[in-house]
């Protein structure tokens, strides 16, 4: 069976909290992303545990420092073995070079995504910090950078995929959340897209949290998200 493209975002508190929820999941059923959150209270062994249970497993930890620092993290993160690592995109060229050189050639590496601008800032704070290019032209410039750096994709919201499905082709990843099924509440989330409309949008894989690790019965609400996004 073709492998899911629902990442189901693990944010939990704590490594007993993740675990007990992924006993309720098939690894073949889904991807599994792991944040700040966990990873600073977790650390590494969850994530060994998780790919151990056949996870593919997202590191979502957002790399930004000079390229060193930032080879040397990407180095680590691929010896745990998971299947998508991602850094900052405005680290700059040389920082996403040095991050695509830290990885072996060949289709066993983890694939590398960069983040353009996080989707809760608006233009206004962006001003603040100095970009005052709209900011889905920022995105477009930050996302062109990372795949002329030989980055595999970006994350960015289901409202910009087709933006930069046709500008940036079709053989690149684009990793969107911001996920809701038609009719569940959006929660703390403001500009939220359904699982369909992300991939019509050419998004290749859909971050998902609360409504599979909130739903009474996690693998029923995968499944219903699968079935209305189709097969792969
Ligand atoms: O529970 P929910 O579906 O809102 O979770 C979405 C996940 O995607 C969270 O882990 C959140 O940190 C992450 N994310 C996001 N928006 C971004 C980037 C990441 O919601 N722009």
């Amino acid at each position: 069976m073709a492998r899911s493209r629902i990442i189901v975002a693990l944010d939990f508190p704590d490594g007993g909290a993740a675990l007990r929820f992924v006993e309720r999941l098939e690894p073949n059923a889904c991807r599994l992303k792991v944040g700040f959150e966990l990873f600073v209270a977790a650390g590494p062994d969850l994530v060994r545990a998780l790919v151990q249970r056949g996870f593919p497993v997202f590191l979502d930890l957002k790399f930004h420092d000079i390229p060193n620092t930032v080879a040397g993290a990407v180095r680590a993160a691929a010896r745990l073995g998971v299947w998508m690592i991602n850094v900052h995109a405005s680290g700059g060229r040389r920082m996403l070079e040095a991050a695509r050189r830290a990885l072996p050639d060949g289709t066993a590496r983890p694939h590398l995504v960069a983040v353009t601008v996080l989707t809760s800032l608006e233009a206004a704070e962006l001003r603040e910090v100095g970009i005052v290019h709209a900011p889905q032209d920022q995105v477009l410039r930050l996302a062109r950078l990372a795949q002329d750096c030989g980055l595999d994709g970006v994350v960015c919201s289901a409202r910009e995929a087709l933006l930069l499905r046709r500008a940036l082709g079709t053989d690149f990843l684009l990793v969107t959340p911001g996920i809701r099924p038609a009719g569940e509440s959006a929660q703390d989330q403001r500009r939220v897209v359904t699982p369909a409309a992300a991939v019509n949008a050419g998004a290749d894989y859909l971050v998902v949290g609360r409504p599979v690790t909130r739903a009474p019965d996690p693998m029923e609400a995968l499944q219903a998200i699968e079935a209305e996004i189709g097969p792969a």
